[in-house]
């Protein structure tokens, strides 16, 4: 029986009644929905609706119904999951069950239920991510002095160690969970108590049922709690970000792996071979991880597109929130494990992207800093060096390799000695030596500082499982 029929004469068509239901998707929320149930009929006791004997079986049957879950042969009229577990209380408990809803409306449950099921989302995404920020730490500390090409406009700019591109990444996850970390904060307040648009009719303990179901608080206007889904948004958003960061990561290491730079070899684990070119290994599970972005970003704007305009209070368009957050989170929890996996298997070829870090004149802006530090004007500096470099480039060899007479024909008139050595790789790294910069002694605090941010970062309640 529909929740809802008393006051039809006919049917819903049934395409259209197929078409409508949520449950083939909403029955995730189950967990969330005998919650959600339990914390409202204990305020029902508590205002008198329910005698403590029809409490008991009301949470008897809806224990029953969590651990038994969705049986195969489930009625397909059900129609979303607050239908299937109002019917499944009738079913156990007898009359009584019909009881449940007094006071309640679906519109509260589904925007309390998707709260819950946000809230839990954020704690799985934020150990998930620490898991990916902790092993790129662990990459960077074993990259130790190992050092590439940093990259300006795809072109080669200036040596840095591995390490420091590593944790560039670690600090854009620590920033999406902080992100994420706020808008938990900001969507840890129950709708419960809020009815169908204007506060429900019986005295129910707002206080008392947020606190069980883990929230702050309740929400301060009911039609604003039943209608909008920015928590929902935000987190799809944010979401989005992340999947920004590890496409640009992936794109960075399908790059490295590639002959042409060959930085990084791929574990086999996470590639897979070409049909037709017996010599392939494809870097599959990066180029998913990039894609993922895309999916992502569209969920991001279908969120805001189906909330935008909406009259208040509660629309059906709302029920369309549901899929974008669902797909998102899957998606996001199960790209974040392959990025973790393959990072941690990564082998960094040290010789190979130490000659890529020492050739092409990546010293060049130290040499100019090394003219400019013995007072010529560094726009001065640059033009003497640029000229060193065009010769360089004549001469088929390295700035270091030029003569005291090369050095000369460039106006560049300095002891070959200090300019050599201050043109090393290990001096070019040194140099960096700012907060934020890639000097070796830089960069080995800022691995223990990740590490201190991470381990400050409050661990997830609920986030282990
Ligand atoms: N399945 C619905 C949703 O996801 C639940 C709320 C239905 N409320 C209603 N008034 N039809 O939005």
């Amino acid at each position: 029986m529909k929740m809802w029929s008393g006051r039809f004469e006919t049917a819903v068509e049934a395409s259209f009644d197929r078409w409508q239901r949520s449950f083939p998707y909403d029955r995730r929320l189950l967990a969330y929905e005998i919650a959600s149930s339990k914390a409202h009929a204990e305020a029902l006791a508590q205002a008198g609706v329910l005698s403590g004997q029809e409490l008991s079986a009301v949470i008897g049957a809806l224990g029953r119904i969590l651990s038994e879950g969705v049986p195969a042969d489930t009625d397909a009229t059900i129609e979303d999951v607050h239908h299937f577990v109002e019917r499944g209380v009738v079913e156990q408990a007898g009359d009584v069950g019909m009881k449940l809803h007094t006071g309640r409306s679906r519109n509260e449950l589904i925007a309390t239920d998707l709260r819950l099921y946000t809230r839990d989302s954020i704690d799985h995404v934020h150990v998930r991510t620490s898991a990916l920020i902790e092993a790129l730490v662990e990459k960077a500390e074993a990259a130790g002095m190992a050092a590439m090409p940093a990259y300006t406009h795809a072109q080669r700019a200036e040596p840095v160690l591995a390490a420091h591109w590593l944790l560039a990444y670690a600090e854009m996850f620590l920033r999406d969970i902080d992100r994420l970390q706020s808008c938990r904060e900001r969507l840890n307040e129950c709708p419960l108590g809020s009815g169908a648009v204007a506060g429900t009719v019986v005295p129910v303990d707002r206080q008392a049922v947020a606190r069980k179901l883990g929230f702050d608080g309740p929400t301060a206007n009911s039609m604003d709690a039943t209608s909008d889904r920015d928590f929902a948004i935000e987190f799809v958003q944010h979401a989005s970000l992340l999947a920004g960061h590890l496409s640009r990561l992936a794109e960075d290491l399908i790059l490295f792996s590639s002959n042409e730079y060959g930085f990084v070899h791929l574990p086999d684990a996470y590639c897979t071979g070409s049909s037709a070119m017996p010599q392939k290994k494809n870097p599959d599970a990066l180029e998913l991880l990039r894609a993922h972005a895309g999916r992502v970003l569209g969920n991001a704007v279908a969120l805001a597109t189906t909330v935008k305009a909406l009259p208040l209070a509660y629309n059906k368009d709302l029920q369309e929130t549901q899929m974008p957050l669902f797909d998102t989170v899957g998606r996001t929890l199960a790209v974040l494990d392959v990025a973790t996996g393959c990072l941690r298997s990564l082998d960094i070829d040290v010789p190979r992207m130490r000659i890529a870090a020492t050739r092409g004149g990546m010293n060049a802006f130290a040499a100019a800093a090394f003219l400019a530090r013995r007072g010529v004007p560094f726009r001065k500096a640059h033009e003497l060096i640029g000229r060193a470099v065009q010769l360089s480039l004549s001469k088929k060899c390295e700035l270091e390799e030029l003569s005291t007479e090369d050095l000369g024909r460039c106006e560049i008139d300095v002891p070959l000695d200090q300019f050599r050595s201050a043109l090393s790789l290990d001096a070019v790294l040194a140099l960096h030596d700012v907060e934020g910069g890639t000097a070796p002694a830089r960069v080995a605090a800022a691995i223990a500082n990740v590490r201190e941010r991470l381990e400050s970062m409050q661990e997830p309640v609920g986030g282990r499982s």
